[in-house]
């Protein structure tokens, strides 16, 4: 298995083997652009940090966080945005000030002017840490696998399997056809990329990856010298000990 994969015994291993990543650069780094991924996996990651900031001085609140993705149509106040999952989760608690966070909103009368100005505000803030998870079909942000992004933040169509899955996050209301993400390509400039996946669900994508495959975006920082997967058993497939 190759040296920047890591693999823990179980979820909270591996969240918080990741918190201790993510806080080593953000320890070293006064001036950090992160971008951290909502969803469920890296929620206990993010608690972790949000513990040794409380306990142990850790500085998150000197970072500038650029949100990493949302679903269009979706605002920071509807429920299962992306927004309103990092919001209560993280930037609140954290304590990160407003100005501090650049967030694409998917209620926007204008999906292009909105996307310019996330692609402005790469271009000013390069990324140095990306805390990202894996989609089911082993996408990464909204980068689909098969369809193309363009820049450094792209608005994308939705697969079916993402649209499917997302629905969780919905509560039975319909789930949104189209996403705006950083790009990989935007991603692998990243100085540092931790990607977390943990659970049997995220096993046939993160066996395609490990295959060394480079159909799947999530596979995308096998080559890159400072991103780290973490994953847990069940996510690489491994026999409990
Ligand atoms: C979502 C998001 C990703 C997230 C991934 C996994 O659709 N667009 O940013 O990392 O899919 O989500 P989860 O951690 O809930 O499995």
């Amino acid at each position: 298995m190759k040296s920047n994969i890591i693999v823990c015994k179980n979820h909270q291993e591996a969240s918080l083997r990741a918190a201790e990543l993510t806080s080593d650069v953000i320890a070293r780094t006064p001036h950090l652009t992160a971008t951290f991924a909502a969803g469920n996996t890296p929620l206990d990651c993010y608690r972790e940090l949000l513990r040794r900031q409380k306990e142990e001085g850790l500085l998150l609140d000197r970072a500038r966080y650029i949100g990493l993705d949302e679903w269009v149509g979706l605002g920071p106040n509807d429920a299962g945005s992306c927004f309103a999952i990092m919001n209560p989760n993280y930037y609140l608690p954290a304590d990160i000030p407003v100005e501090n966070i650049y967030a694409f909103d998917g209620l926007t009368s204008n999906l292009d002017v909105e996307a310019a100005r996330m692609q402005e505000t790469l271009s000013r803030y390069p990324l140095d840490l990306a805390v990202l998870g894996i989609g089911v079909n082993g996408h990464v942000g909204f980068n689909e696998p098969g369809i193309p992004t363009t820049g450094d933040f792209s608005l994308v169509s939705l697969s079916e399997s993402t649209q499917t899955v997302g629905r969780k996050y919905f509560a039975g209301n319909s789930t949104p056809t189209e996403g705006a993400t950083i790009t990989l390509q935007a991603l692998k400039r990243a100085k540092t990329v931790v990607i977390i996946a943990t659970g049997a669900n995220k096993r046939e994508a993160v066996s395609t990856i490990l295959s060394g495959s480079d159909q799947l975006p999530a596979g995308a920082f096998l080559d890159h010298p400072g991103a780290i997967y973490v994953l847990d058993e069940d996510a690489a497939g491994q026999e409990k000990r």
